[in-house]
């Protein structure tokens, strides 16, 4: 007989049926000559009862199944009579295929902290905690997918090794085969990259929206959903040094079309995660309070406030708080910053538009008045900012002479102002942090628990 998901039997009408049922241990206690037994598989947040009448050959088995372990159970479901469950297995075979030894196996009963399940990454999505977010997690993701293939954007798989290092440099990953203990010399003291295996110095993506652009400009609408890698030295609560980007990239748009693109995104997925996501998102609110069912509803509809960089640089400015960082035109802003925005100020979620032209990248459209660029970041309440895009430069000349001025050498972007040569059109496009996304829908503190295997400076295990 086939294994049915605890999921499915939730889900009803399996009354009186005979089913197999397959998971892990959660805990057991005996009452009366009858064992209970809450049984996870992962699948959904609810956990299985397991009822072992003492008459059973099942309960024999007992004695190995003790939390942690995992089995293998048959049995006849049934409505419960107890509370806290509508249905429960009437166990008449238990297998146990994996004992845990109760004196090692580290998940106990009681609640364990965030730091300590951190150190336990390989047991710690067995917990409620951790599967509930690696389930939203899954349905985010495939609510990406379903967003963009609604629209007719084509899913693109831009590359994770990359020569290219100008989007920000020095927070790079080098990526190698050289021998690191006998590096071959080049010219005054550097390292010679072209006997390196690609024949020049390649790192880890930090973004594939490059990529992405020369796409749009010949498939149209088009996105990225894949791992970004960033070397900068930042150990807070929301920088990783892996990370998953959503980048969609459009031809013929502008950036009012980007930022209607990215409220219409974030609404989708706050309503697909609050349809199916309702358990995990009542258990997210009920202990960790950073996340409700009604404030996804609401964020799934209310439109953002957008206000230009100038302007929330004047509502800065009269702000009776204290900041630690100081606020001027021309400066960019700090998370404590964004914070007061939505925070404090909007309550919500706000999008900041055309920023100084001199703390944003090259490839940024000038405005008209040439001191603005056409960049606009979506911050989201207590995330910050979630969102990072632009309508791209398409004017040849206006692009080579911000890359002149940046000191951008043009030779390794031949290609890149190649499409500003040939058919050059209006596009814009942005990049979604998808952690930050699901940790701001799950209200997890840290985004180090939001991710299976975080990665940080000093930090990768697992
Ligand atoms: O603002 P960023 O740096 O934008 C880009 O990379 C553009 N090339 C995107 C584009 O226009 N196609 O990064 C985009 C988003 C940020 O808003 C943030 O949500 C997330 O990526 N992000 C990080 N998330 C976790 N850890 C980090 N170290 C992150 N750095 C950026
Ligand atoms: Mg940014």
């Amino acid at each position: 007989m086939d294994r049915i998901r605890i999921k499915q039997i939730i889900a009803g009408a399996r009354i009186g049926q005979l089913l197999v049922v397959c998971g892990w241990i959660r805990s057991k206690r005996e009452s009366k000559g009858v064992a209970f037994i809450a049984l996870s598989d992962g699948s959904t947040q609810d956990t299985l009862q397991l009822v072992v009448p003492s008459e059973s050959a099942a309960f024999n088995q007992l004695h190995a199944c003790s939390t942690g372990a995992a089995v293998r159970v048959t049995g006849t479901l049934r409505e419960s009579p107890g509370k806290g469950q509508k249905y429960e297995l009437e166990v008449s075979g238990i297998e146990v295929l994996g004992t845990a030894d109760p004196e090692t196996y580290p998940l106990q009963k009681k609640g364990h902290s965030l730091e300590f399940l951190r150190d336990i990454g390989h047991l710690r999505p067995r917990t409620n905690t951790f599967g509930a977010v690696f389930r939203v997690r899954n349905v985010l993701a495939g609510a990406v997918h379903n967003f963009f293939q609604e629209r007719d954007f084509m899913w693109v798989h831009t590359p994770v090794i990359t020569s290219s290092d100008c989007e920000g440099a020095g927070d790079l990953f080098t990526v190698t085969s050289l021998d690191l203990d006998r590096l071959p010399a080049g010219s005054n003291g550097s390292t010679d990259f072209s006997r390196d295996f690609f024949g020049k110095r390649a790192y880890l993506t930090v973004s594939g929206q490059l990529e992405a652009e020369f796409l749009a400009m010949s498939l149209g609408d088009v996105y990225t959903f894949g791992p970004a890698f960033r070397a900068e030295n930042s150990n807070t609560s929301r920088h990783l040094s892996e990370f998953w980007m959503i980048e969609p990239e459009m031809a013929f748009a502008d950036i009012i079309d980007d930022m209607k693109l990215a409220e219409d995104f974030i609404h989708y997925l706050c309503s697909k995660v609050a349809a199916e996501c309702e358990t995990e998102i009542a258990f997210f609110e009920k202990f960790y309070k950073n996340t409700s069912l009604k404030a996804l509803g609401t964020l799934s509809e209310k439109p953002f406030v957008r206000i230009s960089y100038t302007d929330a640089v004047k509502e800065l400015g009269r702000a009776k708080k204290k900041f630690e960082y100081p606020v001027e035109w021309g400066l960019d802003l700090q998370s404590e910053h964004e914070r007061y925005l939505t925070d404090t100020v909007f309550r919500g979620p706000v999008i900041v538009v055309d920023y100084p032209r001199d703390i944003k990248a090259f490839y940024m459209r000038q405005n008209p008045d040439n001191r603005t660029v056409a960049a606009m970041d979506v911050l989201l309440p207590k995330v910050g900012e979630i969102i990072g895009g632009s309508q791209r430069e398409e004017r040849l000349d206006v692009l080579e002479q911000r890359m002149e001025e940046m000191e951008i050498p043009h030779e390794h972007m031949q290609w890149y102002l190649d499409l500003r040569r040939y058919g050059s059109a209006p596009h814009a496009g942005f990049g979604l942090g998808f952690e930050r996304l699901v940790q701001y829908i799950t209200g997890m503190p840290n985004i180090r628990d939001v991710i299976p295997c975080p990665r940080a400076p000093q930090l990768i295990r697992f």
